[in-house]
């Protein structure tokens, strides 16, 4: 009663009828183009001076498939294979040897977003003398369409899929999957009307399983011309005569007018029904089953059924056929059914289903009032593939297309660059964002002996931040079009044969800290903007690099605290000149109701003049402390409030605008474990900030106390100057919107106020998140501190909130240890090892500041060592979030008081 269970591959012998009597075969010439009716048909691995032909059955002119694809090579099928039945197209195949992804590029002949039907054949014919059966994937553009399992030699195998292709061309790529090289016979595109299959949309296409055409057993396929758009209608030849009976019509048989599938009379002409005395008979039903083949990617693949009917017989007075329709065993059809005579009818499923594990079985039962058994004309069977993957950014996708046929690079750089992400270009990064095209972020073509000019084709990679160019044989000057590379914040030039200078825009996106330019060992190139003359041999150092710093760092000393800060806010509505409220979405909001001008320029009476500056610092009298990039000054506002000014020594020319936002950006920055910045200065030359005043100096120094009289820090006080910095900084990753990462997290950016309550300062140097969704951040330059440097930002520059979180390991290890983060023991040792090792022993004391010894509990110690070993794993996976940080500190503060009480 039931039919045996077919997959798509699981039988072939009908594509063999096909070619029954094929051999004699037309040679067209300059068959190149679409055909008119937008047909595609490729023959792949034929030779480009074999030129096109028409297929003997259909007529379809076919062609070679160079220039469909620059991948793999022709091979031609075993003789003992070649049978005069044998179709043209299976006689040779291009097959894809060492290759991830082999793809052909086809042209949507009919318009973006057309829906198509394309088909993919296979004959093995042990064309690489192997003799062996591979199996590999296929995808359509950046999605999965297949597993394709070759189980025969000698038999064509076929893959269909009908989807919407978005683009102006589609991709049909083979990948390797490590189970034999991937080929392919043939491939066609066929456009179908867009109402056709109205299960296959924008975001999911069907995968053919079977298309049967039922009552013509030992018949030929039914396809082009009969069938429009050239579906393949295979005789379900498996026919046991004992079960089922043959019917035909000599007649037309007619579409009903909306049913829109288009099955070709041909095909409804002929049906089967139970062969009276048989068991299906017995039971009125007929049962036919599918497996839908699963695969790795689809393990319980979602199917859509269509059932053609049309009643072939004349249906005498009293007489009636009426049947209801099943799907594993579940009611598919509303109301029962009765075919009209020689009309097509059809029952379909819009919702795909699902959860049978891929087998699926349909039932078609005669009613009790029905006097005829069921009858069932043809069936096609589904299973559905996502096509929600979106392509690369299609300008991204162009030049990368340029910059691969200049290069004739191979590497495995086919199909898209940045999708599927298993499958991305070698030496690209991309970024993902959910139904956003990927974007290309990162690109070394580092040591690949490139030549000629720098073209402008990488000035086309919107989104790129690091360009690698570094060890090529590029010539020519560099092309300033890359300064216009709006995220690019690291270039690397270094050993090409470049000359000229450094062109003007990249200079000023260097010196406003946006870019890190790499570009010694170019012997030709001036390093010097104006004049132009060879570099002198640099000293050994690798790189020049040109660091322009953005001002920014505090080192403060000296007194005040929240107090002064309080009257600070208390008082400042009221003065000119003076600063704002801290909250400044208040301090805004309360005072622009007049207008947006108003607000504007509340907002600027954050901004001092120089004359300011001198009268504030009494003319630069007292230096608190010279850092890297300046010096700061003790000063006090006209309110009498204790202010540190850094004041940048050199003249720069970092824009007036890029300072303001930035300066801007920190005013409103504003947390009880954060330095707060009072004000800047932009006036001429002159750039500074001005920051509230700690009169407790740093941490380092508290640790390893540059005045000796000082009385060191407890543990308790320890702990809690650890906790409340890992709030500040839990603030900057977490609360801050955009989120910051500080980027130089260390002893002497932790300062404190004249209570020891400790507040992160020198976050100036933070860079806002990007907003493309990338997790990380860049480096506008080299920043941190020896010791402090997370593995991946020194290795790839590379930061993100868990460098910080590495960097604050480092001091939780200095608290503990009240040791440098690089000792001297007699060789230089990262405090991260030494600390390692002493625990290893199992031996806390060992490790505890001998300034604490004995006053503490030692569980507490023990666990803040824990939380900085986790802190400082070398995968940024594996360390904690700020906020764990902050709560198990928490805990630990909350053990340690315990102890003490
Ligand atoms: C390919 O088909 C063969 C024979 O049907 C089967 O044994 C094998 O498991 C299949 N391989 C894959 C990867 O599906
Ligand atoms: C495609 O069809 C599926 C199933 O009906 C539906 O969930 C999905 O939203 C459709 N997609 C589009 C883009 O219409
Ligand atoms: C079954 O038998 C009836 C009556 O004997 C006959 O009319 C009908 O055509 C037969 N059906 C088939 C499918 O053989
Ligand atoms: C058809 O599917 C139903 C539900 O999965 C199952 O119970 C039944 O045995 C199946 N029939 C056949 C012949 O596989
Ligand atoms: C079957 O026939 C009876 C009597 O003619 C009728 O009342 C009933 O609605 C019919 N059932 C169906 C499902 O057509
Ligand atoms: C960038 O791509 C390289 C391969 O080209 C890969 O090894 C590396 O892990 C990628 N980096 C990131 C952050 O994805
Ligand atoms: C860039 O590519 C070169 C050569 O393939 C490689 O040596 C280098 O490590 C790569 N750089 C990065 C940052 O991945
Ligand atoms: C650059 O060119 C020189 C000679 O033109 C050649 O010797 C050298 O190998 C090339 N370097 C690279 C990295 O391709």
């Amino acid at each position: 009663m039931a039919r045996s269970t077919r997959g798509a591959m699981a039988d072939w012998s009908w594509l063999l009828l096909l070619l029954l009597g094929l051999a004699g075969v037309l040679q067209v010439r300059g068959q190149r183009a679409p055909d008119s009716t937008g047909f595609v048909s490729i023959d792949c691995g034929l030779p480009e001076q074999a030129g096109g032909y028409a297929d003997a059955a259909t007529k379809l002119p076919y062609v070679p498939d160079g220039a469909f694809t620059d991948a793999g090579s022709n091979r031609d099928i075993s003789p003992e294979y070649i049978k005069p039945s044998l179709s043209k197209r299976y006689l040779n195949v291009r097959s894809f040897p060492g290759a991830a992804r082999g793809c052909y590029t086809l042209p949507s002949t009919v318009a973006r977003g057309s829906k198509y039907l394309l088909r993919a054949t296979f004959l093995y014919g042990n064309y690489d003398g192997l003799g062996k059966l591979p199996v590999f994937d296929l995808h359509l553009g950046v999605n999965f369409w297949r597993t394709v399992n070759i189980t025969t030699a000698d038999k064509p195998q076929m893959a269909e899929i009908i989807a919407v292709v978005p683009d102006e061309s589609v991709q049909v790529c083979l990948v390797d999957t490590g189970s034999g090289t991937p080929f392919i016979s043939a491939l066609d595109l066929r456009p179908v009307r867009d109402t056709l299959y109205p299960q296959a949309n924008a975001t999911q296409a069907l995968v053919l399983v079977d298309r049967s055409n039922l009552g013509v057993s030992g018949a030929a396929l039914v396809r082009y011309p009969e069938d429009p758009y050239d579906r393949v209608w295979i005789p379900w030849s498996e026919i046991d005569s004992n079960e089922w009976a043959e019917i035909s019509t000599p007649e037309k048989v007619k579409e009903l007018a909306d049913l829109r599938f288009n099955a070709p009379s041909a095909v409804m002409q002929t049906a089967i029904a139970p062969r009276n005395g048989s068991r299906s008979a017995s039971s009125r039903t007929i049962e036919l089953s599918w497996d839908a083949a699963p695969n790795h990617a689809y393990p319980d693949p979602e199917v859509i059924g269509i059932v053609y009917f049309a009643e072939l017989e004349v249906v005498a007075g009293g007489a009636a056929r009426q049947f209801e329709m099943a799907i594993n065993g579940k009611l598919w059809s509303k109301a029962p059914f009765t075919p009209q005579h020689l009309i097509c009818d059809a029952f379909f499923n819009s919702e795909a289903h699902r959860g049978f594990g891929g087998h699926y079985n349909i039932t078609l039962k005669a009613t009790a009032n029905s006097t005829l058994l069921p009858t069932i004309n043809a069936a096609e069977f589904f299973s559905v593939v996502s096509t929600a993957n979106v392509a690369t950014d299609a300008k991204d996708v162009v030049a990368m297309a340029a910059i691969k046929a200049k290069y004739e690079v191979k590497k495995n750089w086919a199909g898209d660059p940045c999708a599927p992400k298993t499958l991305v270009w070698e030496g690209l990064n991309c970024s993902y964002t959910i139904s956003m095209p990927p974007r290309i972020t990162r690109l070394n073509m580092s040591f690949g002996g490139l030549s000629g000019s720098i073209p402008s084709h990488f000035a086309n990679l919107k989104a790129i931040k690091y360009l690698d160019l570094s060890y090529n044989n590029f010539t020519g000057s560099i092309p300033n079009a890359l300064s216009e590379l709006p995220f690019l914040v690291a270039l690397d030039l270094t050993g090409n044969q470049l000359n000229g200078s450094i062109p003007s825009g990249l200079m000023k996106r260097i010196q406003d800290g946006s870019l890190t330019l790499r570009y010694g060992k170019n012997p030709n190139l001036c390093s010097n903007g104006s004049s132009c003359e060879p570099t002198k041999k640099k000293s050994k150092s690798m790189f020049a690099v040109y660091i322009v710093v953005p001002i920014l760092a505090v080192v403060v000393i000296g007194a005040l605290a929240m107090l002064l800060l309080l009257i600070l806010r208390k008082k400042q509505g009221s003065r000119k000149g003076s600063v704002k409220p801290q909250n400044e979405a208040s301090g805004v909001h309360s005072q622009s109701r007049n207008s947006n001008t108003h607000s504007m320029l509340q907002l600027d009476h954050r901004r001092f003049t120089y004359k300011d500056l001198q009268v504030m610092t009494n003319n630069f009298k007292t230096v608190l402390g010279r850092g890297g990039f300046g010096s700061v000054y003790d000063g006090f506002l006209a309110d009498g409030t204790q202010v540190a000014v850094k004041l940048r020594s050199e003249s720069s020319s970092q824009g007036i605008r890029e300072f303001l936002t930035e300066a801007q950006t920190l005013t409103k920055i504003h947390h009880k474990n954060l330095v707060s910045m009072v004000g800047y200065c932009k006036d001429g030359e002159y750039m500074a900030l001005v920051y509230e005043h700690m009169s407790e100096g740093n941490l380092e120094d508290k640790l390893r106390g540059k005045d000796s009289n000082s009385r060191s820090l407890t543990w308790r006080q320890r702990l809690r100057i650890a906790m409340e910095s890992a709030q500040g900084l839990e603030y900057l990753h977490v609360a801050c919107s955009p989120a910051f990462v500080h980027r130089d997290v260390k002893t002497s950016n932790i300062l404190l106020n004249v209570d020891l309550e400790a507040k992160v300062a020198d976050f100036g140097l933070l860079k806002a998140f990007n907003q493309d969704g990338d997790t990380h951040v860049s480096t506008a330059r080299l920043v941190g501190t020896r010791g402090y440097l997370a593995p991946e930002y020194a290795a790839a520059l590379q930061l993100t909130e868990k460098s910080d979180v590495y960097s604050f390991g480092v001091v939780l290890l200095e608290v503990i240890t009240g040791r440098p983060p690089i000792l001297q023991c007699p060789e230089p040792t990262n405090i991260i090892q030494w600390v390692r090792q002493h625990l290893a022993r199992g031996n806390i004391e060992d490790v505890a500041d001998i300034h604490i010894q004995g006053d503490y509990d030692i569980n507490s110690v023990w666990k803040v060592a824990d939380i900085a070993l986790k802190c400082t794993a070398q995968a940024p996976t594996q360390r904690p979030t700020m906020t764990k940080v902050v709560a198990q500190l928490q805990e630990c503060l909350k053990l340690e008081e315990q102890h003490i009480d």
